[in-house]
């Protein structure tokens, strides 16, 4: 195939031009809740329907997380089966992985077959894998299993990234960014995907504020192939050029966001100040991140933020005076699908480029050309990562 004899073999050189998001894939489990009817769910499930206040407070999260629906990898029929899912704290580790290593692997392939077929080059022209997952450690790790599942080459060079939290939909971007520069034709397959099977759990009087955690979060998987130089010979075209891309520790944010693995399971600390750490800070991080474009306007640029929960969204677009058509990407994942964690941001980079499409928008960036992709998590940690967008044929 004369795609595979251009871009197949990577050479030791590095690349001329800049790394750039060339295909998107995703995927959601079939079992598919709406939040109104969840805390109904959820209680009489948990068979905790006596905890009625708790269930009244758990409904008022539920309707302020500005979520519709969410996926999920698990059913009733699992928790049914494995009673120690249903308890708040018991052991219940051995369940949890057996679920979450069978499961992320494929779900992360279903996101990664459509990445390939819309990329249309043969998967051997792969040359680099990173999978990041904060669900199921296993050796080999989902990274191997991926591999089996595409029959990607044996020497393709495999990145696995466990236990990250939700601000790592920029760092497999940092990353592939330079995997992508540092050797001409590389071309590298970056899929993330996370299940709650993790963190289910049944609520607890003791323990409130795990109900925001059962409330927010979500299961998914996303897929990007990330190459620089695309091949114009074969079809291959640049949908975000990743320009630059950076991580840093927020000050006065300690233990703000955490996540603790025990043998009941995975366990989320949100400290209630974590929309005011991050709205404080984003100024920053944007100022840092586009002064050496000359850009100070945040409402001249596209804006793909981690849907982490509604009051992030509201006091970071607050703090920056942000339009309020700047979020909707955002906003419209977080709805239709919860908080998948690192998968967000990019259903987010994809609502934005088919919805630029389809309104006839001149760029894959709602027809502008310069776009901040943030990713909020555990630290607090901030990845900033800025995108070109390009123009729509
Ligand atoms: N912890 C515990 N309880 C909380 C809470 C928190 N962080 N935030 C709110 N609550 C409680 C409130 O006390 C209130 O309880 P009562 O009704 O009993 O008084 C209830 O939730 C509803 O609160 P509000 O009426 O004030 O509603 P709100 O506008 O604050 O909306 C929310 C609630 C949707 C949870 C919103 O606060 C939110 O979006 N918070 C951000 C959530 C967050 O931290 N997301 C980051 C997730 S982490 C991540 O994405 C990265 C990762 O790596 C895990």
């Amino acid at each position: 195939m004369p795609g595979l004899q251009i871009i197949s073999k990577a050479s030791s050189r590095a690349a001329d031009g800049l790394a750039a998001i060339l295909a998107i894939g995703r995927a959601n489990p079939p079992n598919s809740m709406d939040q109104s009817s969840y805390p109904e769910f959820y209680f009489r499930v948990m068979d905790s329907d006596h905890l009625v206040d708790l269930k009244k407070k758990f409904q008022r999260i539920c309707e302020r997380t500005a979520i519709r629906k969410r996926h999920f990898v698990w059913n009733e029929e699992l928790l049914r089966d494995n009673p120690c899912l249903r308890t708040f704290m018991d052991s219940s580790l051995n369940v949890r992985q057996k679920v979450a290593v069978a499961e992320i692997p494929k779900l992360g392939a279903a996101a990664a077959e459509r990445a390939i077929e819309e990329w249309g080059q043969p998967r051997s022209g792969i040359t680099h894998l990173i999978f990041c997952t904060t669900s199921g450690m296993d050796l080999p790790g989902a990274d191997y299993q991926l591999t089996k599942i595409l029959g990607l080459n044996a020497d393709v060079q495999r990145v696995m990234l466990y236990q990250q939290g939700c601000f790592a939909g920029g760092t497999v971007l940092r990353l592939a960014k330079v995997l992508a520069e540092s050797r001409k034709g590389a071309r590298v397959l970056v899929v993330c995907a996370e299940t709650t099977t993790v963190l289910i759990r049944a609520p607890s009087v003791e323990h409130q504020d795990d109900l925001v955690t059962q409330a927010l979060f979500a299961d998914g998987a996303s897929a990007l192939i990330v190459g620089a130089d695309p091949v114009e010979e074969v079809n291959e075209r640049p949908l975000f050029s990743i320009i630059s891309a950076s991580q840093v520790i927020l000050p006065d944010s300690d233990g703000a966001i955490g996540g603790h693995l025990g043998e009941g399971g995975l366990t989320a600390t949100l400290h209630r100040d974590v929309p005011l750490i991050i709205s404080k800070n984003v100024s920053k991080c944007l100022e840092d991140a586009f002064s050496p474009l000359g850009i100070s306007d945040w409402n001249s640029i596209f804006w793909a933020p981690h849907p982490g929960g509604r009051a992030i969204l509201d006091q970071v677009e607050e703090r920056v005076g942000l339009k309020p058509e700047k979020m909707w990407a955002s906003r419209h994942v977080l709805a239709e699908y919860g908080n998948m964690s690192s998968v967000c941001v990019h259903f987010v980079l994809d609502e934005m480029r088919k919805r630029s499409a389809k309104e006839g928008k001149p760029t894959t960036g709602e027809g502008l050309e310069w776009g901040v992709l943030f990713g909020f998590g555990p630290g607090l940690t901030v990845e900033t990562v800025v995108l070109r967008s390009h123009p729509i044929n």
